[in-house]
């Protein structure tokens, strides 16, 4: 092999000439796709018809105004009065990341129940805020009763307690209620990722007594990826601007300059705040067509009635799982705990996972998704979220997954699952 830099290698460089015609002329034009896995999903189209709105200035009457409307409207998702209500610009993880590094103090210990893949996120990022992280662990499948969590803290005395609510991996969806109290009684700082719970399973920020909490979009609230909503309880803020720091350029008389600083720029909470605050702190240039996904997303919760699309989302979550069973699958794991959005089944014996989720998309154009590590191969993950928590959506997927089982050999009941799943809706007074 030659070397990096060496005569061949030049040449491979000079050989490989641009293109008269660039390669990719035509506009983008996916194929059509009913997104039911465990997220991203289909999103609603007036998201999408909002993402193609005109651009306007970063500090544009317009554009400010929407973010105050934005911020009002996710005060009601999150059900909090947090001021401190507002999007971190990027996926989820961006949520994640921009509420730990900036809550967590070198060297603070943190706690972290584990179950499922996200749990383990959320552990790997505190690590990297130099957390001294302390986990716990459940087999993928349950949940933790609050008991075992409370004697955890008393063991640890973390400063932070980060916990998923839904977690996609196992679609298991541990109960927060009891551990607002619990984190309160012990002086520990409670930050929830919901990033595929949020609007599709019941979340109370300020009842349960959530310090922090981060969602995304692309889940139960029907948008794309890449922006997160995140709400801050006031001890929260605390915390963060007592770590706060103002770049220089920007900084003004009168700005605390803290030591310990957050360690991010991008990440940076305080400076965040301080953004979508009265001062309008130049920090990152908000994602415009982004925002007003965000906007439609959570309009579309407050106009439907918070509480209408989380029954909806149950009632989607209890026809699909009637109607797996109705084809003879296992459900996996606690199903008294499963999230409503999504179930993971047990693949059939003999069945090739991935070829027959294969078989799902080209011959139906219907996503479904396997699972990660000890569930990879083993679970496909079923999802009835936002746009798609929808009785047509449901019972489409059900008539494929029918048809490719039989295809796969798998002695099916005639039409088992839809016939299960239609008798969930006509037995729901709730809107399909
Ligand atoms: C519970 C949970 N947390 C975090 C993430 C990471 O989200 P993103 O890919 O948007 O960064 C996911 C993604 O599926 C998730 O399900």
């Amino acid at each position: 092999m030659p070397s990096v830099g060496s005569v061949a290698d030049t040449h491979s460089v000079k050989d490989r000439e641009m293109p008269d015609t660039p390669q990719f002329a035509g506009p983008i034009a996916p194929p059509a796709r009913l997104l039911m896995g465990p997220g991203p999903i289909s999103a609603y189209p007036s998201v999408l018809a909002a993402m193609s709105a005109p651009l306007v200035g970063q500090y544009d009457p317009f554009m400010t105004a929407a973010m105050g409307e934005t911020q009002e409207l996710y005060r009601s998702v999150w059900a909090t009065t947090n001021e401190a209500t507002l999007l971190v610009d990027g996926t989820s993880r961006a949520g994640i990341e921009a509420a730990m590094i900036s809550l967590i103090r070198p060297g603070d210990r943190v706690l972290v129940p584990v179950f499922g893949r996200f749990g383990h996120l959320l552990a790997e990022i505190a690590e990297r805020a130099m957390a001294e992280v302390h986990t716990i662990e459940v087999p993928w499948g349950q949940v933790f009763p609050a008991s075992v969590i409370e004697q955890a803290i008393l063991r640890v005395k973390p400063a932070l307690l980060g916990l998923v609510q839904g977690d996609t991996s196992t679609t298991m969806l541990q109960p927060l209620d009891e551990i607002g109290a619990l984190c309160a009684k012990h002086g520990v700082l409670f930050y929830s990722d919901a990033t595929a719970s949020l609007a599709g399973n019941p979340f109370e920020a300020d009842a349960w007594g959530l310090d922090a909490a981060t969602a995304g979009l692309q889940k139960c609230l029907g948008g794309p990826s890449g922006s997160s909503p995140i709400t801050l309880s006031e001890r929260a803020v605390e915390v963060i601007r007592s770590r706060s720091r103002v770049e220089a350029g920007i900084r003004e008389e009168g700005d605390a300059e803290a030591s310990d600083f957050v360690r991010s720029n991008y990440f940076d909470l305080g400076m965040i705040l301080d953004y979508w605050g009265p001062r309008r702190l130049n920090h990152h240039t908000e994602a415009t067509s982004m925002l007003y996904a965000a906007r439609e997303c959570a309009r579309i919760v407050a106009m439907e009635g918070r509480d209408a699309v989380i029954a909806r989302h149950r009632l989607a979550g209890d026809a699909m799982l009637a109607g797996v069973r109705g084809l003879g699958f296992e459900a996996f794991g606690d199903v008294g705990h499963k999230m409503s959005n999504v179930v993971a089944v047990e693949i059939p014996e003999g069945v090739p996972g991935d070829e027959a989720r294969g078989a799902m998309l080209s011959d139906f154009g219907i996503e479904i998704g396997t699972s990660f590590g000890p569930l990879h191969g083993r679970v496909w993950r079923i999802g009835t979220m936002g746009y798609n928590a929808r009785k047509d959506a449901v019972l489409t997927t059900l008539v494929a997954l029918e048809a490719v089982l039989r295809r796969y050999g798998v002695a099916v009941a005639p039409s088992g699952g839809v016939e299960a799943a239609a008798d969930v809706y006509a037995a729901s007074s709730a809107e399909a």
